[in-house]
């Protein structure tokens, strides 16, 4: 059995609290966040992907999306400085086919922002528990799929993050066939 190799040290840190603190996010260090989406792949390149966001200086925008919300994360998300929404275009810009992959790479930006933000010692918490008729009533076009709701803040004082909870790696990757792959271990 080969010896288990550390893992990134921003992947290993990152995590979805559900404690926030309230105060800012420096205007340059939430730039980089969306530099970081900003740098995801996508399929074509097309970058299918648009945010919604505002911070708390932005009040009336940042209640419409806290609105949308369903209460459970409302609850939590309303500490966060920055609250936003992923949407997917339904259609390649170059051909005009279905884009199937517009959401997959909605949260693969999304994935490189909640990373950059550990960087910067932020959290990035996604949720699906919200209102789509309200997502939707936030603007967003037809042509596009609203994807998942997002946080990013500071971690409140004394918030802990919790054991991960994953299924077993030997489930996730499979060979051809749906069969335990023997490039797993575990
Ligand atoms: C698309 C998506 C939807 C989610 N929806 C919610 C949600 O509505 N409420 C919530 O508290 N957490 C939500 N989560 C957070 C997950 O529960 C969390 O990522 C998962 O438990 C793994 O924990 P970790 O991110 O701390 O590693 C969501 C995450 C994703 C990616």
């Amino acid at each position: 059995m080969q010896e288990a190799q550390p893992l990134n040290d921003l992947l290993t840190r990152r995590w979805s609290p559900r404690e926030y603190d309230p105060k800012p996010i420096e205007p340059a260090i939430l730039h980089s966040l969306f530099d970081a989406a900003h740098s995801a792949f996508s399929c074509f390149n097309e970058q299918p992907w648009h945010f919604i966001v505002a911070t708390k200086e932005q009040p009336e925008h940042y209640a419409r999306i806290l609105d949308a919300l369903v209460p459970q994360n409302q609850a939590w998300a309303k500490d966060a400085w920055l609250l936003g929404f992923s949407t997917g275009k339904k259609a390649f810009a170059h051909n005009g086919n279905p884009n199937r992959y517009n959401l997959h790479d909605a949260g693969a930006a999304l994935f490189a922002m909640a990373i950059q933000a550990t960087e910067h010692n932020l959290y990035l918490h996604g949720m699906g528990g919200y209102d789509p008729n309200k997502a939707r009533a936030l603007g967003v076009p037809d042509e596009y799929e609203v994807g998942a709701a997002f946080a990013v803040g500071h971690l409140k004082a004394g918030a802990v993050m919790p054991p991960r909870k994953r299924n077993p790696l030997a489930a996730q990757f499979l060979q051809p066939g749906w069969t335990t792959s023997p490039l797993v271990s575990q």
